[in-house]
């Protein structure tokens, strides 16, 4: 699908386009209108009206859900979502199933509560058949912490009897150096997602470059207004190419709370608005307690998981 599709694009539009990195139909509705105008310099209203136009393309396609459906259209769609399993069949009891497509699920908690290693397994899981709770795609791994490890995948996937050759092959890492580097890097995911049948994006983790740079109060709204557009970007991707995505983030304390946990997810409204699915993690001796938070449709359950040579594993 690419930008000739759109009768609106001009022959010096579509030099301006490309320059800017900007090569699909799916690439003008996952960037949105205000990214286009700004990397461009298109009046706002015709990048509008481009992004516009692109979205119905997708939707004559049968690429994107229509704007107008019946609720029993959308419950048909719903049941078939595929989903990746985390390696515990009680976490992916936890999720409906596992892993969802087309959303986006964060996994926050503190320190070692398992949210990098829920990474690595989902990367190794996504691979497998779907009898073996995968869908056969490939993983991206945006790492921004220093924290992925090729030498994890591999003992995962030996204590899996998967072959870990493969397993690091379908693994795409991006390594994050700071905010703005995050940026361009979530920009550019959409061009490797269609070359390289990805159906699994780890962000692993969502904040912890921006909580760095903009220290103080005097910062936080230019930091939240990133993070926004960021967010939005990886709902779309989600979406239009209909893969799961993972967030992982972390916990800080609210002293303003009198009554029960004291923890709360970082970076505000902005993740929690964004997040299809909230996950929480927290310690439990040799195992971890997983919750549901704000969910749409689930109750506030929790489960047990654990941690091991195979990742992920049901509880001990
Ligand atoms: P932060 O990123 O520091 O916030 O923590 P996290 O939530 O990402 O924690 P992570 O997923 O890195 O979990 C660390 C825990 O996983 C360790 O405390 C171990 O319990 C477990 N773990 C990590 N590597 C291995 C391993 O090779 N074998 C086993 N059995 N467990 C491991
Ligand atoms: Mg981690």
């Amino acid at each position: 699908m690419n930008l000739d599709s759109i009768e609106e694009i001009g022959p010096a539009t579509k030099v301006n386009l490309t320059n800017a990195g900007v090569g699909s139909v799916k690439d003008l509705v996952v960037r949105g209108p205000y990214n286009i105008s700004e990397i461009t310099g298109l009046s706002i209203e015709k990048a509008v009206e481009l992004c516009n136009k692109a979205r119905i393309k997708l939707e004559e396609l049968g690429a994107l859900e229509k704007s107008f459906i019946t609720a029993t259209e959308l419950y048909n769609k719903r049941q078939s979502i595929a989903r990746i399993s985390t390696g515990s069949r009680c976490l992916d009891e936890l999720l409906g199933g596992g892993i969802e497509t087309g959303s986006i699920t964060e996994i926050y908690g503190e320190f070692g509560s398992g949210k990098t290693q829920i990474c690595h397994t989902t990367a190794i899981l996504v691979q497998q058949s779907k009898k073996d709770g995968g869908l056969e795609g490939k993983a991206i791994y945006v790492d921004t912490e220093n924290t992925f490890r090729p030498e994890r995948i591999v003992s995962i996937s030996k204590a899996r009897n998967i072959e870990y050759i493969n397993s690091l092959e379908n693994i795409i890492v991006a390594k994050v150096f700071n905010s703005s580097h995050q940026e361009l890097v979530i920009q550019e995911l959409g061009k490797i997602i269609e070359n390289n049948n990805i159906k699994l994006v780890l962000l692993d983790s969502a904040i912890s470059h921006f909580r760095a740079e903009f220290l103080g109060r005097g910062t936080l709204s230019e930091r939240q207004q990133r993070l926004n557009k960021l967010m939005h970007m990886l709902i779309r991707i989600a979406e239009i190419y209909n893969i799961a995505i993972i967030i992982t983030n972390q916990i800080q304390s609210t002293p303003d709370i009198v009554f029960g946990d004291p923890y709360r997810p970082t970076g505000g409204n902005v993740i929690a608005h964004a997040s299809t699915y909230r996950v929480y993690l927290k310690k439990a001796g040799k195992n971890r307690i997983a919750r549901i938070v704000d969910s749409p449709y689930h109750a506030e359950i929790e489960a047990l998981f654990s941690l091991g040579e195979k990742g992920i594993t049901d509880p001990i």
